[in-house]
C-alpha cells in the first residue's frame, strides 16, 4: 500500500475506511468492459455516463472496451452537498448525441434510490433510442425507492455511504483512487 493509497482517509472533517481496492476496481472494471463489449458487438453502443460521479468509472471503462462506440455524458444532481438523496433531480447538462434509433448505455457510479437511474431512464426513452440499458458500478439494492432494472453491477453493497473513485462528500473526495466508507458504518460492511 502506498502513501498514495491510504488505508483511511479524512473528509470533510469525517473519518472514512477503505472498503474496495484499486486492485479489485480494475479487476472488475475490466471485467464489466469484456462483458460490454461482446453484448454490444456489431451495435456501436453510445455511452452516457451521468455526471459527475460517473466520470472516473467511465473513463476506466473506456480504456478496456474493444469495439466502436461513442461516449456523451448528461448532468444530473439529487444529492447537493448532504448524504441522503433530496428526493428530486435536477438536470444540469443536457446530451449532445442524437439517440434517436441508437442503442445505449446508461453509465453510473452508484444506483442508490433508483431516483437518478430512473429518471435517465424515462429521459432517455423519450428520444426514441433503439435500447437502453444500465451499468452501475455501485449498487445498493436495500436503499431502492424508485425500481429500475440495472443489467450491469461491477459490486452490490449494503446502504453504506462511500466516497472516492469519482463519488464525494459535498464535493470533495472525488480523485481518492480507491473506494472509501464512512467510519460510522464500517461495521455494516461484515
Ligand atoms: C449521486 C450518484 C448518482 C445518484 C445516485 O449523484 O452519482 O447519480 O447520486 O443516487 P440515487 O439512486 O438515490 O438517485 P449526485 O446527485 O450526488 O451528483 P454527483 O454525481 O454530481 O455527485
Amino acid at each position: 500500500m502506498s502513501f498514495y493509497e491510504p488505508e483511511t482517509v479524512v473528509c470533510n472533517g469525517s473519518l472514512f475506511r477503505l472498503y474496495i481496492t484499486k486492485e479489485q476496481l480494475d479487476k472488475r472494471v475490466s471485467e464489466l468492459a469484456r462483458e460490454i463489449s461482446r453484448d454490444y458487438k456489431d451495435k456501436k453502443p453510445i455511452f452516457i455516463g451521468i455526471l459527475n460521479g460517473a466520470f472516473i468509472f467511465l473513463a476506466d471503462l473506456m480504456r478496456h472496451v474493444s469495439i466502436p462506440c461513442e461516449v456523451d455524458f448528461f448532468k444530473l444532481s439529487s444529492y447537493g452537498d448532504e448524504k441522503v438523496s433530496s428526493g428530486h433531480v435536477t438536470e444540469r447538462k443536457d446530451l449532445d448525441a442524437d439517440v434517436e434509433g441508437r442503442h445505449i448505455v446508461l453509465i453510473e457510479d452508484i444506483v442508490d434510490t433508483g431516483l437518478s437511474m430512473k429518471y435517465m431512464v424515462d429521459r432517455i426513452r423519450e428520444k426514441n433510442p433503439a435500447s437502453v440499458t444500465v451499468m452501475t458500478l455501485l449498487h445498493k439494492p436495500d436503499a431502492t425507492k424508485h425500481y429500475v432494472n440495472v443489467e450491469y453491477v461491477g459490486f452490490q453493497i449494503p446502504t453504506l455511504f462511500v466516497l472516492g473513485y469519482g463519488m464525494d462528500f459535498a464535493q470533495e473526495g472525488r480523485n481518492l483512487p480507491q473506494i472509501y466508507v464512512i467510519d460510522d458504518e464500517y461495521e455494516k460492511k461484515f
